[in-house]
């Protein structure tokens, strides 16, 4: 039995949509799906209509590309509605959402699973670039994001205002859990700055996360901590907690070939085979080293 961990299934891609049908089942298996099954509500169900009767539970939590609605879209929902909308899907096929009770994993070390949905403020960021500057920082070196036009956060007045309000919800969550009580935190957006700066658009890391998350690892006793977005697979260590990057990708960013079972990360496993997958040793974030 181990826990699994994949993300960014982007099923609008053809043959991000065939690997995952070719995917074997797992009876045994938990399932964590961490964000980035497509744009469209559709692709949620049928990724759980092909996940939860393979694996023993599945474990979801959006990204930022489920919550996307076009601008003039009327035929769809957005912000908090849409997210409303696929907590429903996930429970009319029995995965487990940021909604629900956090489930124990049964290996005796009262270990809860976390799922949470955080989304992004903008503070990953230099201090010296002010927030009201911050977008057009970005642009400068020709990096923006679709969010911007398509994660509409009503009725939130500001993405960043949704976030502090899905920080607020969790930590309390998080604070009310026993004392010592082990986690496996699990977000789509990075917990930590310094594990957020894609070495090639560092800029984009406005959009990846929160600063309000920075120790959660630490404070909410993390085994692991569980993430995608970024399209960069790794296994990296901050403060001796092992901090897992899962996501698959556009068909650009993984080999068919190897099929998804390969990209499945064993987040519980201490001695993960995977991790030799990824160029152990290897920090892609290291040219961008910052204490936070
Ligand atoms: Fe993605
Ligand atoms: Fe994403």
């Amino acid at each position: 039995m181990r826990l699994l961990a994949t993300s960014d299934l982007h099923l609008g891609h053809r043959a991000n949509r065939d690997a995952l049908v070719a995917l074997p089942p797992h009876p045994d298996d938990w399932l964590i799906v961490a964000g980035d099954v497509g744009e469209r509500v559709d692709h949620l169900v049928f990724a759980l209509e092909t996940l939860t009767p393979r694996f023993a539970r599945v474990i979801w939590t959006p990204g930022n590309h489920d919550l996307w609605c076009p601008p003039d879209a009327t035929d769809r929902t957005r912000g908090q509605a849409r997210y409303d909308e696929l907590v429903a899907v996930c429970r009319s096929f029995g995965a487990i959402t940021p909604e629900d009770p956090y489930p124990e994993w049964p290996d005796g070390t009262g270990t809860r699973i976390v799922p949470m949905f955080l989304l992004f403020d903008y503070s990953f960021r230099p201090p010296d670039v002010p927030l009201d500057a911050a977008v057009r920082w970005a642009r400068e070196t020709g990096v923006g994001a679709s969010d911007e036009q398509f994660l509409d956060p009503q009725p939130w007045p500001s993405r960043a205002a949704w976030c502090h309000a899905r920080c607020d919800l969790t930590e309390a969550r998080l604070a009310a859990l026993p004392a010592g009580e082990p986690t496996v935190l699990i977000n789509h957006w990075p917990l930590r700055y310094d594990l957020a700066r894609p070495p090639r658009v560092p800029r984009f890391s406005l959009w990846c996360g929160t600063m309000r998350t920075s120790d959660w690892h630490r404070r909410f006793h993390a085994r692991v901590v569980v993430s995608g977005h970024l399209h960069l697979r790794t296994t990296l260590w901050r403060n001796g907690v092992r901090f897992e990057e899962v996501s698959l990708g556009y068909p650009r960013d993984w080999h068919a070939d190897r099929g998804l079972a390969w990209y499945l990360r064993d987040v519980l496993s201490d001695a993960s085979p995977t991790s030799a997958r990824f160029a152990p040793g290897r920090d892609p974030f290291f040219d961008h080293p910052i204490d936070v």
